[in-house]
């Protein structure tokens, strides 16, 4: 299968979808400019595409997952907001563009990513009050994104970054931070998506060990970028962690160990998705997409 293709028309249907969530037309005018601004600008759409890949990987329709794909890229996009602000982690570039307070101002940033937040709920909310027959599946959806959204998963993990700063990080304690702060999204990304395609039990399970791999490996290889990859690549600021002596996996194990650790989380992952065959072909491109763009 050709991946950029695959990509491509997802990235597609998932941007004209979040573009219906946030019209424009909004008002106050200046809180819509701050939440499109950094909700469809220019990112990967890793979480959105899983969610829709997995509810394929088990014969499951785009339709049917889209509005949860949707929430879960505004879920995103709010938390990039805050995870820049000055308070944590003091980013000034983002998608290779001004982070959100950089152009908005502090408050307003604080204000885009709280009402992207509650936008998704709302999206989430109205698909599940459409569902019809599939409704059980949709409310279990939802409450699988609100926990790893919320203090259990990704402002646990948050809290965990930050308090984390200057100390001298062990393996357990980036663990501990990263299964959070990212592993649990991309988790809940694909477990809903599974869910709302209707996976058999032993599907959900054989899925949910590849949305904790993959969900790991994502963000050691996100430290791995932001210790040696340009910025012309990421969108970021290189070497941003070790200025602000982050909890990361090349902190504690050096580069070339994190490179092999991401690698070995791939192929684990990889080895969970032998049983669904050719279907879940996408699932296995975005794992090596993921991995391989920092090692
Ligand atoms: C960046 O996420 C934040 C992390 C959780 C590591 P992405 O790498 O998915 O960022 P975008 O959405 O493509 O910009
Ligand atoms: C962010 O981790 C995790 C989030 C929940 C946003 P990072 O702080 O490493 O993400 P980047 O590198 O700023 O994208
Ligand atoms: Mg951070
Ligand atoms: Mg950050
Ligand atoms: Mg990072």
């Amino acid at each position: 299968m050709n991946l950029s293709v695959y990509l491509a028309r997802r990235q597609q249907r998932v941007n004209s979808f979040l573009e219906g969530c946030v019209p424009a037309t909004l008002q106050p005018e200046k809180l819509a400019h701050a939440m499109r601004y950094s909700l469809l600008s220019d990112g990967k759409r890793v979480r959105p595409i899983l969610a829709i890949a997995a509810c394929e990987a088990v014969g499951g329709q785009i339709a049917r997952v889209l509005p949860f794909a949707g929430a879960l890229e505004m879920i995103h996009a709010y938390s990039l907001i805050h995870d820049d602000l000055p308070a944590m982690d003091d980013d000034d570039l983002r998608r290779g563009r001004p982070t959100n307070h950089i152009v908005f101002g502090e408050g307003m940033a604080i204000l885009a990513g709280d009402a992207l937040l509650t936008e998704a709920f709302r999206v989430m909310g109205e698909a599940t009050a459409r569902a019809g027959g599939r409704q059980g599946a949709a409310v279990e959806a939802l409450v699988e994104i609100a926990k790893a959204a919320g203090a259990h998963g990704m402002v646990g993990g948050q809290v965990a970054d930050i308090s984390a700063e200057g100390t001298v990080p062990d393996l357990p304690m980036v663990e501990f931070i990263h299964v959070r702060k990212t592993g649990a999204l991309i988790r809940a990304a694909v477990r809903s998506g599974a869910l709302l395609g209707g996976a058999r039990p032993r599907q959900l399970q054989h899925l949910t060990r590849y949305g904790e791999l993959i969900g790991l490996a994502f963000q050691v290889a996100d430290d791995i970028l932001d210790a040696e990859a340009p910025s012309a690549f990421t969108g970021k600021n290189t070497g941003r962690d070790r200025e602000r002596q982050k909890a990361t996996f090349p902190a504690v194990l050096g580069l070339p160990a994190a490179k092999d650790h991401a690698r070995s989380l791939l192929a684990d992952a990889l080895e969970t998705l032998v049983p669904f065959g050719p279907r879940a072909e996408p699932l296995a491109e975005i794992a090596h997409f993921v991995v391989g763009r920092a090692c």
